[in-house]
């Protein structure tokens, strides 16, 4: 299983997802390339240290549709067969969705699908829940809608803030990336609509 993983700044769950690798934790895995849209995300160094290939592609000023192109045609020059996308900040178009049908791979810090979309930490601590968390998921043309792979609780303690709950979710993302990667690279599951079933 070759990945390919696009990230837009710090690139914590990219390192997870790396360091897992490089430890063999995933079996048959290897991180093909690592792919931002920003020339500073603080993820690259973090890639180029630990020896993975890294490629900027440049989002600004660019149409979605052909910048999404050139990030598909890096990922298939790399042999990338499953795309990570680990705090990618831009919609991906339906085309480049289309083109690797059940292939993306998305982690989101919400238990989807309550809080969708930006800031989802926030959202939920906003909204005063008790228990929220994160999901890792395959991406489909619909906002963090594709079916849900796995998910990790994470309860919302008295004295929070948006910002010491983001940072427990964090936490939680970084093992649930990696399990849900370990169990897609076995191979022993199959999607039926917006379940994963594994056998
Ligand atoms: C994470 O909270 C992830 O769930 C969301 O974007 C953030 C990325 O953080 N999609 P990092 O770049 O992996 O540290």
């Amino acid at each position: 299983m070759k990945l390919g993983i696009l990230i837009s700044g710090r690139g914590s769950n990219m390192t997870a997802i790396v360091d897992a690798v490089q430890g063999d934790a995933i079996p048959g895995a290897e991180v093909a390339v690592v792919i931002s849209d920003k020339p500073d995300a603080a993820g690259l160094e973090k890639a180029r240290e630990r020896g993975v290939k890294t490629v900027v592609i440049e989002r600004a000023g660019r149409k979605r549709a052909e910048h999404d192109a050139e990030i598909g045609e890096t990922l298939r020059a790399n042999g990338v067969d499953i795309v990570c996308l680990a705090g990618y900040m831009r919609l991906l178009s339906p085309g480049f969705i289309r083109s690797f049908p059940n292939k993306i791979i998305n982690i989101h810090p919400s238990l989807l699908p309550s809080f969708p979309g930006l800031d989802a930490q926030k959202q939920a601590f906003d909204h005063g829940v008790r228990i929220t968390g994160c999901t890792v998921h395959f991406v489909n043309e619909d906002l963090d809608a594709g079916a849900i792979i796995l998910q990790k609780a994470v309860e919302v303690a008295d004295d929070d803030t948006a910002e010491t709950l983001s940072a427990r979710i964090l936490e939680q993302e970084h093992g649930l990336y990696v399990e849900a990667l370990r169990r897609i690279a076995e191979g022993n599951y199959r999607i039926e609509g917006r379940r994963v079933i594994f056998t």
